[in-house]
């Protein structure tokens, strides 16, 4: 791969679903970004609009209905080896410790047990639960797990991060604690990360360039590059002048989607 060739191109990437009344939906319609190796992308856009499908795309989950989706240049037509995904919801297994769920990653991948269990111990460490290792799940705090999630993407070391609301559902706290966290082991990794958020302040504190998506069908709307210098303290960056001028541009952008969004939800229902 060469530098000019981007870690992620969508090209006019259209998806239209079936819907349950058997025609159909468009969820995308012609959403072009090119993402840089070891650029921060964030995506905010109203509820319903079609980033988590964005992400579905990327990742090979769900082939596109017209356009190109591609991975450091090659068409995405199975799931990229090279692509990291962290859902929402925990992907942790109940009945496996901590060191062996963050060696999940690496034992789907076909690398035996002592080095998984090994490298799993590092990433451990990485990610602040070192003492936790033989912990279950059921046993951690929401925090903790999101650690845990976080361990398990990143020991595979993909090129490519998606993370759809990763910190959602966290409290503030723990999330600006965990928007730290990423920054310090990406600015470890390099990879180009997707981030879907609804937080504005998370989606300028991480991102190098803000994708704001329209209402139903998702298409890009605008992109606000964030020039704020790295590496970001994520609690002190929110009072500088700069970011709050960000946040203004970004809202004016999103606020229009968001009432597009609410009046066809309200002449939907
Ligand atoms: N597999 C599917 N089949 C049919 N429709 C789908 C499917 N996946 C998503 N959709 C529809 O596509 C639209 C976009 O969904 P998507 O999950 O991408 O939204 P989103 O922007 O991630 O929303 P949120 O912010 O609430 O997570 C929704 O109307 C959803 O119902
Ligand atoms: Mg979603």
């Amino acid at each position: 791969m060469t530098q000019s060739t981007p870690a992620i191109r969508l090209d006019r990437a259209t998806k239209v679903f079936p819907s349950a009344d058997g025609g159909s939906f468009t969820a995308m319609r012609e959403v072009t970004l090119d993402v840089a190796p070891g650029e921060f992308v964030t995506v905010v856009g109203p509820t319903g609009c079609g980033k988590s499908t964005t992400l579905s795309l990327i990742s090979g989950l769900e082939p596109a209905s017209g356009g190109h989706v591609s991975v450091a240049g090659t068409p995405v037509t199975s799931i990229p080896a090279t692509v990291g995904y962290m859902f929402q919801q925990d992907a942790t297994l109940p009945w496996r410790t901590v060191v062996d769920n963050v060696a999940l990653g690496l034992r789907f991948r076909g690398v035996g047990k002592a080095e998984a269990r090994s490298r799993a111990n590092d990433w451990v460490q990485r990610v602040g639960l070192g003492g936790f290792e033989k912990y279950y799940p059921h046993q951690l705090s929401g925090g903790m797990r999101k650690r845990v999630a976080m361990a398990q993407t990143l020991i595979t070391e993909p090129d490519i991060l998606l993370m759809d609301e990763p910190f959602g559902a966290l409290d503030v706290q723990t999330r600006e604690l965990m928007q730290g966290e990423l920054l310090r082991l990406w600015a470890g990794s390099r990879a180009a990360v997707v981030f879907v958020t609804h937080d504005l302040t998370e989606a300028i504190a991480l991102a190098d360039r803000v994708v704001v998506m329209t209402a139903a069908p998702a298409t890009v709307k605008t992109i606000v590059p964030v020039t704020l210098p790295r590496p970001r303290d994520v609690d002190e960056i929110r009072l500088d002048p700069a970011f709050l001028a960000l946040y203004r541009q970004v809202w004016d952008s999103l606020r229009e989607e968001v009432e597009i969004a609410r009046t066809k939800g309200a002449s939907r229902g």
